[in-house]
C-alpha cells in the first residue's frame, strides 16, 4: 500500500507552482492537520524547502540531490517499479539486504539503494568497489513468473536498460561487454551481478543488482582499478545527479521489462546487439583446454556468445575468457 507519505510528496509535487492548504491537505490524505505538520517537517529533514505561508497552504520550492525514499519518490514515473523504496546510508551489500527484503515478503518491484556498500559483490565473487555517494549501489528485486533458465535473460534486459539510459542521459557513447559490463572508452562504467532463488521450474524471486560509477575520479578508484574503470564524470567532465539518473533508470527498467514479458526475448536481443561491444570483430577466447581465434556474431537466446570460425562454423561459448 502507498503510504502517506508518499501521497503527500505527491499531492506537493503535483500542485508545487502554487500552494496547497493544511485543511486540503488533511481532507484529501484523511490525517489531522499536525500530522501534516509532522510530515513537512520530516521532509525538511530530508532537505526539502517547504514554504508555508498562513492562510494560503504549503508549497515545495526545491527538492533535495540526495538520495532517500522520499526524494526518489519524489519525480519518479514508474506504475510499480521502486513502489517500495529501502534506502540505507551504508550496508554491506544492498543484495543482502534484498534478499532479506524477500524472505520477509517485500513486493515485487521493491529497489534497494545504498549511499556506500562495504562488501560490495560483483560476479564471480569478485569485490565490488562502492564509494560513498559516488555512484549507484542499487538491486531491483522481482518476481517473474518466467522459467528459471530464462533468468539470463533479465540480466541481458538490464543490460540494455543500462546502456540506453546512459546514451539517453549522457554525451558518452556506452557498449555492452559480454555479458553485461557497460564499457565507455573501453573501460569500465558499470556492472550487474543477478541472483536467483529458484526450484526447479519456478521462480521465487531475482535480485538485480546495478553498480554505476558516477562521480568518481581517477583517484577514488583503487589503483588496481584506475587503468580498467571509469565513471560518467571521467568520462563527461560533470558531476549527475545520482537520483535522477537512478528514476530514469527506473522508469526505462519498467518500460523494458514490461515490453520483455509482453514479446518475449527479440527485442532484447537486437537491442543488446545495437550496443554491444566490438561486434563483427576478431576475438580470442580462452577455455581450460584451447584457445582460438573467432569473430564475435552476438548474443544466443539463452545469453552465450555467439561466435564463429572457419572450421567450426557458428559456436555459442557460454564461459570462457574472452581477449577483446
Ligand atoms: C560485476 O560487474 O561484477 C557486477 C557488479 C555488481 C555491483 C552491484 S552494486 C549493487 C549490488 N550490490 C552488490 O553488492 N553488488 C551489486
Amino acid at each position: 500500500m502507498e503510504s502517506t507519505r508518499n501521497r503527500l510528496i505527491e499531492l506537493l509535487e503535483k500542485n508545487h507552482q502554487r500552494y496547497i492548504s493544511g485543511q486540503s491537505l488533511s481532507e484529501i490524505l484523511n490525517i489531522s492537520r499536525s500530522a501534516i505538520w509532522k510530515h513537512m517537517k520530516e521532509l525538511e529533514k530530508d532537505g526539502y524547502e517547504i514554504e508555508g505561508v498562513s492562510k494560503k497552504g504549503y508549497r515545495i520550492v526545491k527538492s533535495p540531490d540526495k538520495v532517500s525514499e522520499n526524494t526518489i519518490q519524489w519525480g519518479l514515473k514508474t506504475s510499480w517499479l521502486g513502489k517500495t523504496i529501502i534506502h540505507k546510508p551504508t550496508t554491506p551489500t544492498t543484495q543482502e539486504v534484498a534478499h532479506q527484503a524477500a524472505r520477509e515478503g517485500a513486493p515485487h518491484g521493491t529497489v534497494v539503494i545504498a549511499d556506500e556498500q562495504t562488501a560490495g559483490k560483483g560476479r564471480m565473487a569478485r569485490p565490488w568497489q562502492s564509494t560513498k555517494n559516488k555512484g549507484i549501489w542499487m538491486s531491483i528485486l522481482l518476481n517473474p513468473d518466467i522459467l528459471p533458465v530464462m533468468a539470463p535473460q533479465l540480466t541481458l534486459l538490464s543490460a540494455t536498460v543500462l546502456a540506453e539510459s546512459l546514451s539517453q542521459l549522457t554525451s558518452a557513447e556506452p557498449k555492452i561487454k559480454w555479458p553485461n559490463d557497460i564499457f565507455i572508452q573501453h573501460r569500465k562504467t558499470a556492472g550487474i551481478l543477478t541472483e536467483m532463488q529458484a526450484e526447479q521450474d519456478q521462480i521465487q524471486y531475482v535480485v538485480i543488482g546495478i553498480g554505476l560509477n558516477v562521480n568518481q575520479t581517477e583517484d577514488d578508484f583503487q589503483e588496481a582499478l584506475q587503468s580498467t574503470a571509469t565513471s560518467l564524470k571521467i568520462e563527461t567532465g560533470k558531476n549527475w545527479s545520482i537520483k535522477y539518473i537512478i528514476q530514469h533508470i527506473l522508469k526505462n527498467f519498467e518500460c523494458a521489462y514490461d515490453s520483455f514479458l509482453e514479446e518475449g526475448f527479440p527485442a532484447v536481443k537486437e537491442k543488446w546487439e545495437s550496443y554491444g561491444y566490438r561486434i563483427g570483430e576478431q576475438i580470442r577466447i580462452r577455455t581450460r583446454h584451447k584457445e582460438w581465434e573467432a569473430t564475435f556474431l552476438g548474443i544466443a537466446e539463452d545469453g552465450a556468445l555467439l561466435s564463429r570460425t572457419e572450421n567450426d562454423g557458428v559456436r555459442k561459448i557460454y564461459s570462457a575468457e574472452i581477449e577483446w
